[in-house]
């Protein structure tokens, strides 16, 4: 069961100080390589406006009814996922409901760092003036398959996330990303407008906000509502944790729009810096446009060095990634060192140096399945790929059903409403209750279904 043992050490015995204290949290965890790295090449791959369009819609009612419910499980159990699940139903469907949740930061961690790492690479990269030599074609594909050095910055980035958590100093680390978050903005701001104005970078503004139904299928539903999942915490245990830290007097309903703005936001901005870039720099090439994890790397260098301050806008933007992304695996690893003692017993010394060593093996096997394990598929996926996949369109589809299902059957909505109604007028009830009764378990089903189904090759999507 859950103890006071598991809190992220984001917060103190009190739970969080204030109402600025959890929305800033919950949104350091939130803000990562989820919005940044992840968002504008699922973007770009997925149909641009029609992606956008369908992501924003999810955010606004199933992410914000999700968002909604995992804060509000929390505040009511005081537990984490495993122990909230159990206090509202006992039976083996809910206790299943409870470890997916928990699972799914277990398989995200590990390739989250491996990621990090190549941040990590590129933030040393323009300290050492290697700005020209990032920027050319062919740069990132040959870094990542070289298998010594991003295996040594993944390693590098798991080691910091485990220094931080053992040294206790996350408070510390908050409080830098408090300031860092703001200067991300406008940096992020600046170097948009940059890549907006390039000649040949209005195609890119046209395909990221026009809507062209030729553009769609049902991947850019599938990938969608992964996206919102990840990017928001959603479906993996994190915001029932950070809930049972929040206070009773705390507006849940305005906290979580505010949540959701800011992570929105600075998605929408991360696409701004990067899409119109492709278009500017490519003349919007397919292939470039379909690059996936890569996009960033390629795109963000070509956008700098043509700035002429390159190195140093490089330096800034790489760092404060960098942060972004160490804020949020922090989370990530909190969650899962707080389910090994829960569940195990163990210290949280034990469980951190466990988890390290569990972190390093997986992320092993995705860092160098761009290198020598190249060979190694699952269902024709590179294992970076099958652990995204598995974890954002197949276990959290089911975790976020499970929350539904313990929402609407054991807990019923109007409990909900009681708790949401204590401080805040609740004002997209209409909206909360649909997405929780409809749209949530009809769109999760035929998810989960269509992505299984296409990753056997059964349907092509
Ligand atoms: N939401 C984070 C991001 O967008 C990723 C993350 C997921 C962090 C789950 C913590 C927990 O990068």
């Amino acid at each position: 069961m859950a103890s006071k043992e598991s809190k992220p050490k984001t917060t103190n015995n009190s739970g969080f100080t204030g109402k600025m204290g959890y929305v800033m949290a919950a949104a350091a965890s939130a803000v990562g390589l989820g919005n940044i790295w992840r968002f504008p090449y699922l973007c770009a791959k997925y149909g641009g406006g029609i992606f956008l369009v369908i992501y924003l819609v999810l955010v606004f009612t199933f992410g914000y009814a999700l968002l909604m419910s995992e804060t509000a499980i929390g505040r009511m159990t005081r537990k984490s996922p495993i122990g909230a699940f159990k206090s509202f139903s006992n039976t083996k469907a809910s206790a299943f409901g409870g470890w997916i949740n928990a699972l799914v930061p277990f398989i995200i961690c590990p390739y989250y760092a491996v990621i990090g790492g190549w941040v990590v690479k590129y933030l040393v990269g323009y300290c050492t003036g290697e700005t020209q030599a990032m920027a050319a074609d062919g740069y990132f594909g040959g870094y990542i398959s070289s298998n010594l050095q991003p295996e040594l910055f993944f390693i590098i980035f798991v080691l910091l996330t485990m220094v931080v958590i053992l040294g206790g100093v996350v408070n510390g680390v908050e409080k830098v990303s408090r300031i860092m978050m703001p200067i991300l903005i406008v940096l992020a701001v600046i170097v948009s407008i940059y890549s907006c104005t390039r000649p040949g970078a209005v195609e890119g503004i046209k395909y990221m906000f026009i809507p062209n139904i030729h553009n769609f299928s049902m991947m850019t539903i599938v990938s969608a509502m992964g996206q919102m999942f990840y990017s928001l915490s959603l479906a993996m245990g994190i915001m029932i944790t950070y809930g049972s830290y929040v206070d009773k007097n705390q507006d849940l309903e305005d906290s979580t729009t505010k949540i959701e703005f800011f992570d929105t936001l600075i998605a929408i901005l991360a696409g701004l810096m990067i899409i119109p870039a492709v278009f500017a720099f490519s003349g919007g090439d397919p292939d470039t446009l379909n690059a996936g994890p890569s996009l960033m790397f390629i795109t963000i260098p070509k956008v700098l060095v043509s700035m002429g301050f390159g190195t140093p806008a490089g330096i800034l933007f790489f760092l404060l990634v960098f942060l972004a992304a160490l804020t949020s695996n922090i989370s990530l690893t909190e969650t899962c060192v707080g389910t090994l003692s829960d569940e195990l017993g163990w210290s949280r010394r034990k469980s951190t140096l466990v988890f390290g060593v569990y972190a390093v093996l997986l992320g092993s096997l995705a860092s160098l399945g761009y290198g020598v394990l190249g060979d190694l598929k699952i269902i024709g996926m590179q294992v970076l790929d099958f652990l995204d996949f598995i974890s954002n369109s197949v276990m959290m589809p089911i975790a976020a059903l499970a929350i539904c299902i313990l929402v609407v059957r054991n807990i019923g909505l109007k409990t909900m409403a009681d708790e949401f109604e204590r401080n805040s007028a609740f004002k997209r009830k209409p909206v909360y209750n649909f997405s929780m009764k409809y749209l949530a378990p009809f769109a999760l089903v035929i998810i989960l279904i269509s992505s299984v189904l296409s990753a056997f090759g059964i349907i092509s999507i």
